[in-house]
């Protein structure tokens, strides 16, 4: 789990919605899997400002979204959207048992205690999946930011449970594990998430949408911040950046783990 509080997001999430909306790809993929056109009740756990559950929404089903912190809901609560908003933990979900069709945690499992999660989604839900988006440690280490910001990119793969971690987290709660869905990082991505700019490395050089990617606050020190964003710089300018790293771009970048009550 990453070391970050309730506080770091009551700061970050007053600005969080400049910089981060629902990514449309990974809507799509949730809206599919939880086939939201055919209704239910569903649960955005850790819905921060609340993207993800109301542009799902809007393609159907009753959503709520629960989060820890009250400037993150006040946000969401700014959404035009049908969904209702709970402030609440994800490990102690305020939703009565059996109540849900469906429930996704969108780059949120991190700060999670997951097997907590787990457990409780499982009590929360009556039949149906559990969609969690997220990076993976074996992924997050093939990220070209590990160039620039390597001790950053290192303590990121340590705080994450690896896909095995995460299935074995949910078996112990009772899920049968459907799948792994991997996902590419979007051209000209609007969730500017912290890989969001493999195609958009210029969005490192702007303090506002770092301030908005809770590992740039938490896990780069200021000397691997300046000397990073130096390098980069360097390597955009001799055009080294595109030859160095354009070669990846087929690796996957994160993935949908896809459990079933
Ligand atoms: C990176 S944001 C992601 C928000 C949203 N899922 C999205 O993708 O836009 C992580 C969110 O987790 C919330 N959070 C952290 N710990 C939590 C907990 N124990 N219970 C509920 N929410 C929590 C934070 O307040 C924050 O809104």
């Amino acid at each position: 789990m990453l070391p970050v509080h309730v506080e770091h997001y009551d700061v970050v999430g007053q600005s969080y919605s400049e910089t981060r909306r629902a990514e449309p790809g990974i809507v799509g993929v949730l809206a599919i899997v939880l086939e939201v056109d055919r209704g239910g009740t569903f649960l955005d756990i850790a819905c921060g400002s609340g993207n993800y559950a109301a542009a799902l929404a809007q393609r159907g089903g009753c959503w709520t979204g629960v989060d820890i912190s009250e400037t993150m809901l006040r946000q969401a609560r700014g959404h035009k959207s049908s969904v209702s908003w709970a402030l609440g933990r994800a490990e102690e979900l305020p939703i009565q048992d059996n109540a849900l069709s469906g429930a996704i945690i969108v780059n949120a499992l991190h700060f999670l205690d997951a097997s907590r999660v787990f457990h409780e989604a499982y009590r929360a839900l009556s039949a149906g999946r559990l969609i969690i988006f997220a990076p993976m440690p074996d992924l997050v280490r093939t990220w070209w930011l590990g160039r620039y910001f390597p001790d950053m990119i290192d303590s990121i793969a340590r705080s994450l449970l690896s896909e095995a971690d995460i299935h074995s987290r949910l078996l112990d709660a009772g899920f049968k594990i459907e799948e792994t869905q991997i996902y590419f990082v979007a051209e000209g991505p609007v969730d500017l998430f912290i890989y969001s700019g493999k195609y958009a490395p210029e969005i490192y050089f702007k303090k506002k949408i770092r301030d908005n990617m809770s590992q740039f606050r938490n896990l780069c020190r200021p000397a691997e911040l300046d000397a990073g964003l130096n390098l980069l710089r360097r390597d955009l300018e001799s055009g080294a950046f595109w030859r160095e790293h354009l070669p990846r771009e087929r690796i996957p970048d994160y993935a949908f783990v896809i459990a079933r009550k």
